[in-house]
């Protein structure tokens, strides 16, 4: 491709001097207030190290994935408002703290977001998860809506909107055209995903400026076929089929 290399930047604990710091790529920045991009700590580079080395076997792909699903799923339930809660612990004393208010559901994008549902329970014991099938023409890369099923009381949920990639931001933008026609107000709906192009992410962002983004890396671009680079690759086949 001619696409020059992606940026580098020193990363490392703080305690190591930047001189001793190995190098990595670091995410491009977006000017969007609605997108939030996950601390880069080394722990989460390594994990995307990993994830994108072609030569990482599906076994490892699914581990690695799944913990870095678990820092997005809980990175994002810190978008949902909670009300003031104080509680007595066992010594009798008091402490002020806080407890989500709200019905949250899940919907995941099939089939690669379906990848990100076991991260989601982890977190929110018995939570209702929606599907909604949506796949990328291979030849044009524009969606095709297949199916949904949400639940009844959508309207009145928190939606956690679950697809590992944005590419052109077709696919996401049809899901939310579809939580829209269910009556789901955009400013309740955060789109998790583990890696977005940047013209994805900036499409989505100006087409539903309410609608949360969070991501863990917004990568250099799109190839000729609408991968995106880095990337990782086809992330619904390394999880389910290679
Ligand atoms: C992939 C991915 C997203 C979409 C992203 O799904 O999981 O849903 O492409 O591309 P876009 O932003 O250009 O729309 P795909 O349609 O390949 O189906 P899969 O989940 O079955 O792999
Ligand atoms: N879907 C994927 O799984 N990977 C890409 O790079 C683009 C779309």
């Amino acid at each position: 491709s001619s696409t020059p290399d992606a940026p580098t930047r020193n990363v490392g604990p703080e305690y190591r001097p930047e001189t001793e710091k190995p190098t990595a790529t670091v995410s491009s920045e977006l000017s969007h207030q609605n997108v939030h991009i996950l601390p880069q700590t080394p722990q989460l580079i390594a994990l995307l190290t990993k994830i994108r080395d072609g030569n990482t076997q599906r076994a490892d792909f699914i581990f690695y994935s799944n913990r870095i699903i678990r820092l997005l799923v809980e990175e994002g339930l810190n978008h949902l408002p909670v009300v003031e809660h104080t509680i007595t612990t066992p010594v009798g004393r008091t402490y002020s703290g806080v407890k989500f208010e709200g019905k949250i559901c899940g919907v995941s994008i099939m089939r690669a977001g379906e990848a990100m549902e076991q991260g989601l329970r982890d977190c929110c014991r018995s939570v209702r998860i929606g599907k909604i099938l949506i796949q990328r023409d291979e030849e044009t890369s524009k969606p095709k809506l297949f199916y949904d099923k949400l639940p009844e009381d959508i309207s009145d949920r928190w939606v956690l909107l679950l697809d590992p990639m944005l590419a052109t931001g077709g696919s996401a933008l049809m899901a939310v055209e579809v939580l829209k026609s269910r009556g789901v107000p955009e400013d309740h709906i955060l789109f998790l995903n583990l890696i977005a192009s940047p013209q994805g992410a900036a499409n989505f962002a100006e087409q539903f400026p309410k609608v949360r983004v969070v991501t863990a890396f917004v990568d250099q671009g799109l190839d000729d076929k609408n991968y995106i680079i880095p990337g990782l690759g086809d992330f619904g086949d390394r999880f389910y089929t290679m």
